[in-house]
């Protein structure tokens, strides 16, 4: 767990958490249990996911799946989800320790819910839906939580939401396109990985959109033949559809600019927007 942590990550989450939190002259102990649970509760989800996909890497690092044992991954994620609870109770915001509440159970019953429809191809709205559980729900929260503390009102608090909520969607969707085109060694994890495990994302849904007729898609989606998959993985990296999913993250990036300029203008506001460019333009 410590190699994990100390392999660095790139702690948007906190950031976010302790940016909105200084917008509000946040209580800056609070602040950064906060922003602390934050991180370990994203952490101890990469731990069991990491378990969940057989994943080797993560951060550059053996994960502790690959470096243990399963079961050693299991216990190590729990207490990790363990600490960021402790952390998030520290905060002394019987509302925050609810926000965390939420949040976990957000992400956990996505991945639940997941698990049991298995591998398959499915509608926009649901792939919508999955990536809002495990991703822009504790972006959400993290943007949200620190509004909290800060006793920011609801109005502000659903504008600050809001701006965690479509950033946390953006981030997503690139990730899912860095599947495809980016570089293992930048990213410190596996690539070309998603459509393998039978996980279709969004250059995946554009690309069936598209190209309905490509003799590949049942071969590698239903038959799950290995030759096929890797000719669909390239088909999709060299398609239109991977530009066509970064349309569909920058606007989801825009709305979240909409959302900062109906808060303080301030350095951290403009910060934050330095945040929303960075994650439509990160390669790791
Ligand atoms: C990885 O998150 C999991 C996703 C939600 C895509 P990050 O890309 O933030 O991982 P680290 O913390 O920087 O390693
Ligand atoms: C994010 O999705 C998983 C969690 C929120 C734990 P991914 O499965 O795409 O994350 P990576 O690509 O393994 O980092
Ligand atoms: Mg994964
Ligand atoms: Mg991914």
């Amino acid at each position: 767990v410590e190699a994990l942590v100390a392999s660095g990550g790139k702690r948007i989450r906190p950031t976010i958490a302790l940016l909105v939190g200084e917008m509000f002259n946040t209580d800056i102990a609070a602040l950064h249990n906060l922003a602390a649970s934050i991180e370990l509760l994203h952490t101890a989800t990469l731990i069991h996911d990491d378990l969940i996909d057989d994943a080797r890497l993560r951060r550059g690092v053996a994960t502790i799946n690959a470096r243990w044992s399963p079961p050693a991954a299991v216990l190590a994620g729990d207490y990790v989800f363990a600490e960021a609870a402790r952390l998030a109770a520290a905060t002394d915001s019987v509302q925050v320790m609810q926000m965390f509440a939420e949040t976990l159970a957000t992400m956990a019953g996505g991945e639940v819910a997941q698990l049991l429809r298995g591998p398959g191809r499915w509608a926009r709205d649901e792939y919508y839906e999955w990536i809002y559980a495990k991703t822009a729900a504790l972006f959400e929260m993290a943007a949200g939580a620190a509004a909290r503390l800060g006793l920011a009102g609801n109005a502000i608090m659903q504008t600050v939401q809001a701006f965690g909520y479509a950033l946390g969607m953006a981030f997503q969707i690139v990730d899912d396109v860095l599947d495809f085109i980016g570089q293992p060694e930048t990213m410190g994890k596996p690539v070309a990985n998603d459509l393998r495990q039978g996980v279709v994302t969004l250059p995946t849904l554009i690309y069936l959109e598209t190209y309905p007729d490509d003799p590949d898609i049942p071969l590698a989606l239903d038959r799950r033949d290995e030759r096929a998959l890797a000719r669909l993985t390239a088909s999709i990296r060299w398609s239109p559809a991977i530009a066509q999913t970064m349309d569909e993250a920058d606007h989801f990036v825009e709305r979240s600019l909409v959302a900062l300029s109906n808060l303080p203008a301030t350095p951290e506001r403009q910060a934050l927007a330095e945040v929303a460019e960075y994650v439509v333009q990160r390669v790791r």
